[in-house]
């Protein structure tokens, strides 16, 4: 298993190109198995996540054509499309849910396996099935697999989604774009992720529209035709990426992703004493010499503090001068970094889902154990603005949902290098 070698403390310095969102890119490629006509997806970004998805469409009979040197593929739909999702692929990676709504539409039934919790939390299906039987599909479970099926056709229906979710939401929406008539979806996430997800849609002639803050209208349509997308930047790398420069008091133009998408995480960094200047599709970011603590930071469904930031921030706030807490309430088990932070001497106390972190630390290196993707982003952050060398184990999280993460990092002034 790989493992990184950090030498600390850097000073971010220089510009970074932001790589395409694995979060918009998951959905989109799931949303292939609807077209009959090929598409091309551009922009992808080169990570585990992704190529676990395309190795799912393969095993659907989706003829997939990857043209890794300009990081897009074609979607061919050639031979009979399989239904079932094997637990083999699923079980890796929890996004594999979101074929069971495309299946259904297109094809009328789906043997999806139940997708396995993961470190930070349960992470239950209950949300998709509810939704998707509004609209008329039929399910048991057995064997570890949800065995779905629809008589006819799916039926457009006005739904009101229980609790605000990523995953439902896009199944949701997936589910609806062939469905006979019309579907109203209520309470809906409104990740930017979403938002790409449904610009692809419609440019292929899908009829889906935002008619309120979290409602959606669709209209079921015949078919989709061919196009050929690229898919917006990672939001959570963007956000990743920030919190380096304000950590290591440095400056870095990050370019590929428009900062109004970030508008919360930005004024967060300026309350840390960040400076930040806006351009079109990119941004740049001055760190403060001295890192302010912010009193309470709550994790919030977006447009609020994203989830996903959560363990960089708490990273960024070991150096603040004084007390912060950050309070996680959206995943029920989400703070796997603390131990490790814990390790480089920083001062953390967690109280149910709250942590106080004192800040003010000196961290020195140490060995590291990454757990969760975003914890172990956490951690490389935390050992680039510690002094001494640190090693980082199982980077294979890191490599899920990050692209070329060290040389993006070593470009930039950090003193990083991969053992294989
Ligand atoms: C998406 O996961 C993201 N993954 C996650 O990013 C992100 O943390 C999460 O949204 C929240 O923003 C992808 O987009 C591929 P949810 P998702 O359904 O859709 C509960 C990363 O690092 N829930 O919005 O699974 C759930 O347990 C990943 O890239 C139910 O109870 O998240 C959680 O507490 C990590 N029942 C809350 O809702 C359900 O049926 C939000 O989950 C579904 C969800």
């Amino acid at each position: 298993m790989d493992k990184f070698i950090i030498k600390g403390p850097c000073k971010i310095k220089g510009d970074v190109l932001i790589s395409g969102s694995k979060n918009a890119a998951l959905p989109i490629l799931a949303s292939t198995l609807l077209f009959d006509k090929p598409v091309e997806i551009k922009n992808l970004p080169q990570v585990k996540d992704i190529s676990t998805m395309i190795s799912l469409l393969k095993s659907l009979n989706l003829k997939v054509i990857e043209n890794k040197k300009n990081k897009s593929l074609k979607i061919i739909k050639s031979k009979r499309v399989k239904t079932v999702a094997p637990y083999s692929l699923v079980k890796t990676m929890r996004a594999s849910i979101l074929v069971l709504g495309p299946l259904l539409s297109k094809y009328k039934k789906a043997t999806t396996s139940m997708p396995g919790g993961c470190l930070i939390g349960a992470r239950p299906v209950g949300l998709h099935l509810n939704t998707l039987k509004k609209l008329g599909m039929k399910y048991n479970i057995r064997n570890g697999y949800i065995n779905a099926h629809v008589k006819n056709n799916l039926i457009g229906a006005d739904i009101k989604i229980s609790k605000i979710s990523v995953g439902t939401t896009e199944n949701a929406i997936l589910a609806s774009c062939l469905a006979k008539g019309k579907t109203v979806l209520r309470n809906c996430a409104i990740e930017p992720e979403i938002k790409d997800l449904t610009n692809f849609l419609n440019k292929a002639g899908a009829n889906i529209k935002w008619t309120g803050k979290r409602t959606v209208k669709i209209i079921g349509v015949e078919s989709l035709k061919s196009i050929s997308y690229s898919v917006m930047g990672d939001r959570i790398e963007t956000g990743t990426m920030a919190i380096a420069a304000a950590l290591t008091n440095g400056n870095l133009k990050i370019k590929g992703f428009n900062p109004k998408l970030i508008n919360t995480e930005l004024e967060i960094l300026k309350k840390i004493g960040a400076k930040i200047i806006n351009g079109k599709n990119e941004f740049t970011i001055y760190g403060p010499k001295q890192v302010k603590n912010i009193k309470n930071l709550n994790t919030k469904e977006y447009p609020g503090f994203p989830t996903d930031l959560q363990a960089q921030f708490m990273t960024l706030l070991c150096k603040a001068n004084g007390r912060s807490i950050i309070t996680e309430n959206i995943f029920e088990n989400r703070f796997m970094h603390v131990s490790e932070l814990q390790r480089l001497g920083a001062k953390i106390f967690i109280k149910n889902n709250k942590a106080i972190i004192e800040g003010n630390s000196h961290l020195e290196g140490a060995e590291l154990m990454s757990s969760d993707l975003r914890a172990s982003v956490a951690l490389v952050l935390a050992a680039m603005s510690a002094k001494g060398k640190s090693i980082i184990q199982r980077v294979y999280h890191l490599d899920r949902g990050y692209e070329k993460l060290e040389k993006k990092l070593k470009k930039i002034g950090v003193n990083i290098k991969r053992l294989t």
